[in-house]
């Protein structure tokens, strides 16, 4: 067990997130700062392991996401803080690192109606399954692999991080839609949906049953334009292709730069992917 209690892990001051997430924006935090506006209230329709909440100070916050058990997670999480942190690390003790116990767990947690006990193995699956992938299969069954860590992390600071801060947050299971017409005055919106595929073959859709696919991601550029001709400025992150740059056309500003982004823990396999910012407003 390495339930190593203590100081959440930061990196130059960030706070790191508790989840492991695909594409967290935990590397490029601080070009994500540099570009969003003051407001009171940001809103983030794609929030996986919500690194932008944690690493921003607005007034409130509206997370959203259309992973159930994420954000069921979260509620959870900021609902009873030290309490579920103590109740999820007892699934980090002696014998949990085994591929019988993460496949019986895998079971439980596709089996369960328990709310709270299902947070707890989204927690221990996160940490203990492949590469930290969160992918389902048609049924909508979790269906990741054991990971073979050496030494999985509770990140019991980590948690404690985000349950403080959770008081300024709703935390909604929604489409990215639905975020969008929630949209107020004085309101600042984040968006990280799933990367644009890098060419036309390689998509990568794997984050909750069901995919994201090249009408949406256009979709989300008409109501960010729709946004900010409202007075909502919108910040969208995303990769930076042929496609992502026609459909932000009407973006006010665009920047663009490279991020070394590890796709399996095998470290040879890093490889440089193109970025882009493109702020509405
Ligand atoms: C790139 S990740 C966000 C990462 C996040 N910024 C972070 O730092 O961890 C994209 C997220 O969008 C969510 N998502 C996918 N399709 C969605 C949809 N139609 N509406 C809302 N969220 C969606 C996924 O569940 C995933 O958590």
């Amino acid at each position: 067990m390495s339930a190593r209690a203590g100081a959440p892990r930061h990196v130059n001051g960030h706070c790191r997130p508790f989840l492991k997430w695909a594409g967290n924006k935990y590397r490029i935090i601080e070009r994500i700062r540099a570009l969003l506006p003051p407001g009171r209230r940001l809103v983030e329709p794609f929030a996986g392991s919500a690194a932008v909440f944690l690493n921003t100070d607005y007034a409130r916050y509206l997370i959203v996401d259309s992973n159930a058990d994420l954000i069921n997670l979260y509620r959870i999480l900021q609902a009873e803080g030290e309490n579920f942190i103590r109740y999820c690390r007892r699934l980090f003790g002696p014998g949990a690192n085994t591929p019988e116990t993460y496949y019986r767990r895998r079971d439980e947690f596709n089996a369960t109606g328990d709310p709270r006990r299902k947070a707890a193995l989204f927690v221990y699956l996160n940490r203990h399954g492949y590469n930290g992938l969160c992918r389902y299969n048609a049924r909508g069954g979790f269906n990741v692999p054991f990971g073979r860590y050496r030494r999985p992390y509770f990140p019991a600071a980590e948690m404690r991080a985000f349950h403080a801060r959770a008081h300024r947050a709703r935390f909604v299971h929604a489409d990215f839609t639905w975020a969008f017409a929630q949209l107020r005055e004085d309101d600042v919106v984040y968006c990280d949906p799933p990367y644009a595929p890098l060419s036309p073959s390689a998509s990568f859709t794997g984050y909750s049953a069901g995919g994201f696919g090249l009408d949406q991601q256009e979709r989300l550029a008409k109501l960010a334009e729709a946004a900010a001709r409202r007075g909502v400025p919108v910040l969208i992150s995303n990769h930076n292709t042929s496609f992502t740059r026609r459909i932000y056309g009407n973006a006010t500003r665009c920047e663009r730069f490279q991020v070394q982004r590890y796709i399996s823990c095998n470290a040879r396999r890093r490889h440089e992917a193109g970025e882009l910012l493109a702020l509405y407003g």
